[in-house]
């Protein structure tokens, strides 16, 4: 039996490669993008707000609604009220108009009741639209994923190409990259197995790396890592300049580490280590 999903930044990070991934595995995808923005798999539908009626007949009784639409940085005209918490309030609406019975959402490590930070607060808020939404989910709370164009191997790589790597503060701090195909096969897992109903989970790989380490093996030690003070590093991002945004540098710093062995035993799967993934995808 064909399974349907829809989803929404498809043309993202997270999107294209799950899509893409879910496509060649025998899904029906419709992509939801805003004007302009390509995929190259599934149907395409335009949406600027997710609220147009036009969509529902188009996407009606689909398995599951992807949610990816995210930003990590927020400006003054695009804060992350309006479209961390208020695009996962449209597409929450939009599910129960075209009666999808399940939503997935990648969320991030850290967020909890507790945080204090812009983007974790807006993350909660957007985990509690979905968990008080009467619909089904899983909610996906997720270290960085990695791939050969995820955001940080981006940036990394338009480091090395300046001939050195900027490291803010002690590069000590911690994290749990995920591959992001083993990300596609649980959002497979997640659309298809009751036992993901209803469920936060960390999503994290099997390594808890620091970034000095992921940094080094990234760049086979032959680019010259610079430690940067992190004052510099953070008064840089307050400007909008360097490497890193205020938020990214808060996350960095947070040093989040989660609960793998639980998404092990949940999904039952083997995990790529980082270092494969960065030698299978030419990134190190
Ligand atoms: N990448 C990671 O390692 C990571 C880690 C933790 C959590 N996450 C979360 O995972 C999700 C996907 O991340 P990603 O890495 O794929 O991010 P990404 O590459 O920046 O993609 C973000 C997507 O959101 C869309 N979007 C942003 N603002 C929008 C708006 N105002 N209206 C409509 N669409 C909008 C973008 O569309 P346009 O192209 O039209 O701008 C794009 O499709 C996000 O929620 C992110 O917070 C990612």
């Amino acid at each position: 039996m064909h399974r349907s999903v829809v989803i929404t930044g498809a043309n993202g990070f997270v999107g294209r490669n799950v899509g893409m991934f879910l496509s060649k595995n025998g899904f029906q995808t419709t992509s939801l993008v805003r004007k302009g923005k390509a995929v190259n798999f599934g149907k395409k539908i335009t949406s600027e707000t997710l609220s147009e009626n036009s969509l529902v007949p188009k996407i009606r009784n689909a398995d599951a609604l992807l949610h990816f639409i995210g930003q990590g940085k927020q400006t003054v005209d695009s804060d992350y009220e309006k479209v961390n918490v208020g695009i996962a309030r449209n597409t929450v609406s939009l599910c129960k108009k075209a009666k999808i019975k399940k939503i997935i959402y990648i969320s991030g490590l850290g967020v909890d009741k507790f945080a204090t930070l812009g983007y974790f607060i807006s993350k909660y808020k957007a985990e509690q639209e979905i968990i008080h939404s009467g619909l089904d989910y899983t909610i996906l709370r997720a270290s960085y994923m990695i791939g050969n164009d995820d955001p940080l191997s981006e940036n990394l790589q338009r480091q090395v190409k300046k001939g050195e790597i900027v490291i803010p503060g002690s590069g000590n701090y911690r994290f749990q990259p995920i591959f992001i195909d083993d990300v596609s096969r649980i959002i497979i897992k997640s659309v298809t197995e009751k036992k993901f109903s209803k469920k936060i989970i960390d999503l994290v790989g099997p390594q808890i790396v620091s970034y000095n380490a992921f940094v080094k093996e990234f760049s086979r030690g032959k680019v010259r890592m610079k430690k940067i003070d992190f004052e510099r590093a953070y008064r840089d991002a307050l400007h909008d300049k360097g490497s890193f945004g205020v938020d990214d540098l808060s996350i960095m710093v947070g040093d989040y580490v989660g609960n793998h062995k639980k998404l092990a035993d949940l999904t039952r799967m083997k995990f790529t280590r980082y270092e494969t993934v960065l030698k299978s995808r030419g990134l190190s």
